[in-house]
């Protein structure tokens, strides 16, 4: 099965739009929304569970499949929508085979040092991690959920136990987890650790932190980068915390790994950590794959401190929010149209996530419900960070504040907050301003989108035939790049296949396949490969011509005809229609005419 097949089976397009739309509610068989792509009163987008495709059949009249709702939505091309799809559909896209079968043994590797660190924890050796665990108040069940073990404090433990398993010290140090030295002996890297292995999304073991027990530093010891590790990428806990976060909607965000064992021992199931970092937009995509609203619990030793408010400044950036007005207060935007909800909770003088939770969980629950929205945290911890007496103190926090304003859309709800603004800080309006100069009229502004030409349909219709045509026709100008010309002016959504598609818009700017081959990722450039090989009726020039224009015909009628089903069933509803619909129809109707009388008096010609 190809990736966006794979993709379409585990994924229902109503569970995917609706995380953009919300507002989507039932009408007939199908579900109707505003469209998020235009501005308008009445509803006329409408998302057919049935077809599994939707379409707006008003102002901007697209339409297609999840993947290219995902396309538009969050303006991606093909195969950064396969990504993001494939993040929440649970499939990994990003590795080449031959990298997951190279890196299966480093994932068993880890597998290996894991039961053995966890081992060591229950053996006499790991006496001093179980004191430490124990003092602490990690539970037993939290200790096995976490798979938290102990490692060895002669250098070698691990070393010796992986060599006896058949392994290489090489494999080892390819695993991260052990160096050579210069005099060309091997050492384990974690020594006397209490070891939290880090699973990614798909639960794969990817590398270790090791916690000392003593003052030694670092205080945590991280697997190094490898082919498997890269803490950027990574929130730990989400292997565990993603099924809660679909369901509570909601999803937790701290620092450290400690944190997110102590939430889920009492319960709090939907949290994660960061590791320390600000975060990454990798760790962003994969929360907001599957979450639109987060709280950033921030360690407070740092609150006061430029730090935590830059790296909130980064996370949010992350985001790439803009805010608009709403009911409840503020809301993000993410990208176009999908609202990010991100809250800051502010935790006691000297208690992180862990110290809280262990003290009170009550207290933790209400930190996180009464989580202030981005913009009132900055204006509330604007006067810990700086001194807001002083004219320095002034200027710092007006430009700095002023980032997050600007990205406002609304220039009243702006407007608003510039006077909160001059106002914490003492100076007339027009005296900030002045000082804001040239930030504000640089302020982004964010237009609707232009209807692109590109936008994808899916056909209800002769799937089968039309994905055979749909080769052909790509086969054809691939083998023969001359009869490129016969589709150069074919609208590139008629093609189903979104992969295909791209490809096609792709291929019509490129001087040689060469030049394709070179602009295009792995998982396409295997799709080019499959068309450059498939076997192509033998004809001559003129009988390919002929071809290729049939093979575009009946793709555009196919596509007409699955744009006029759709127009049917809405008539069908009989509920109120959308602004020019009947127009609409009409020329559907025609253009589908005009093409079957071409198809039929060709087929009389031959
Ligand atoms: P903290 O210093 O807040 O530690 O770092 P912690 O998580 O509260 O751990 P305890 O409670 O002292 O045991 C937060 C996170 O930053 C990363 C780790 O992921 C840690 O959990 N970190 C911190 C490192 O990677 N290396 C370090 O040396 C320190
Ligand atoms: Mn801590």
């Amino acid at each position: 099965m190809s990736l966006p097949e794979e993709i379409k089976q585990r994924l229902d397009i109503l569970d995917v739009i609706s995380f953009y739309v919300p507002s989507l509610s039932k009408s007939g068989r199908n579900y109707k929304a505003t469209c998020p792509f235009h501005s308008e009163e009445t509803p006329s987008f409408i998302v057919f569970p049935e077809r599994q495709s939707w379409r707006c059949f008003g102002a901007c009249a697209v339409g297609g499949d999840l993947i290219t709702f995902v396309m538009k939505a969050e303006k991606l091309d093909f195969t950064e929508a396969m990504k993001v799809l494939g993040i929440r559909a649970g499939i990994t896209t990003s590795k080449k085979t031959t990298d997951r079968q190279m890196n299966a043994s480093l994932y068993q590797t880890n597998e290996l040092a894991n039961t053995y660190f966890q081992n060591l924890l229950g053996a006499p050796e790991g006496m001093s991690g179980r004191i430490y665990l124990q003092n602490r108040g990690f539970s037993s069940e939290a200790i096995s959920k976490f798979e938290i073990g102990f490692s060895p404090a002669n250098g070698q433990g691990l070393l010796q136990h992986l060599v006896s398993n058949g392994l290489s010290e090489t494999d080892a140090v390819k695993a991260g987890l052990a160096i050579q030295y210069s005099d060309g002996n091997f050492r384990d890297l974690f020594s006397a650790r209490i070891m939290f292995p880090i699973r990614d999304h798909t639960s794969a073991l990817s590398g270790f932190g090791g916690r000392t027990l003593d003052t030694t530093q670092p205080k945590y010891l991280n697997s190094p980068r490898t082919e498997l590790f890269d803490k950027s990428h990574i929130l730990y806990g989400l292997d565990k915390a993603s099924e809660f976060i679909k369901q509570s909607k909601e999803a937790i965000v701290v620092e450290g790994y400690t944190d997110v064992i102590a939430a889920h021992q009492h319960g709090f199931n939907n949290v994660v950590a960061s590791m320390g970092t600000a975060l990454t937009k990798y760790q962003v995509k994969r929360l907001t794959a599957i979450s639109r609203n987060f709280v950033l619990a921030l360690d407070p030793d740092a609150a006061g401190q430029m730090a935590t408010f830059r790296s909130l400044v980064d996370s949010w950036r992350q985001l790439e929010v803009t805010q608009t007005r709403s009911k409840s207060g503020f809301t993000l935007y993410h990208r176009e149209g999908s609202e990010i909800n991100l809250r800051i909770a502010i935790l006691p003088q000297d208690k992180d996530p862990d110290t809280l939770i262990r003290e009170s969980a009550e207290e933790w629950e209400r930190i996180v419900t009464n989580a202030e929205s981005l913009i009132d945290y900055m204006f509330s911890s604007a006067g810990t960070r700086w001194d807001l007496k002083s004219p320095e103190g002034k200027r710092q926090a007006a430009q700095e504040l002023n980032h997050v304003l600007s990205s406002i859309n609304e220039p009243f709800e702006q407007e608003q907050y510039r006077r909160r603004l001059a106002k914490l800080l003492e100076v007339p309006l027009p005296t900030l301003e002045a000082s804001l100069g040239r930030l504000i009229t640089n302020r982004p502004t964010r237009q609707p989108s232009r209807i692109s030409q590109n936008e994808a349909m899916r056909s209800p219709f002769e799937a089968a035939e039309k994905n055979v045509l749909e080769e052909h026709l790509l086969g054809f100008i691939i083998q023969w790049p001359e009869l490129r010309t016969f589709v150069a002016s074919m609208e590139p959504t008629v093609i189903n296949n979104p992969e295909d598609r791209y490809l096609l818009t792709a291929w019509l700017k490129c001087d040689t396949i060469g030049s394709l081959e070179s602009s295009l990722d792995d998982n396409v450039l295997r799709r080019l490969k499959y068309l450059s090989s498939l076997q192509m009726p033998a004809l001559d020039t003129s009988q390919r011509e002929q071809a290729i224009k049939d093979c575009r015909r009946r793709l555009e009628i196919n596509f007409l005809k699955s744009i006029k089903a759709e127009e049917e069933e809405i008539l069908l509803q009989n509920s109120s229609v959308p602004e020019g619909f009947e127009k609409r129809v009409t020329e559907t109707n025609e253009k589908l005419k005009r093409l079957f009388l071409e198809e039929s008096t060709k087929a009389a010609e031959q």
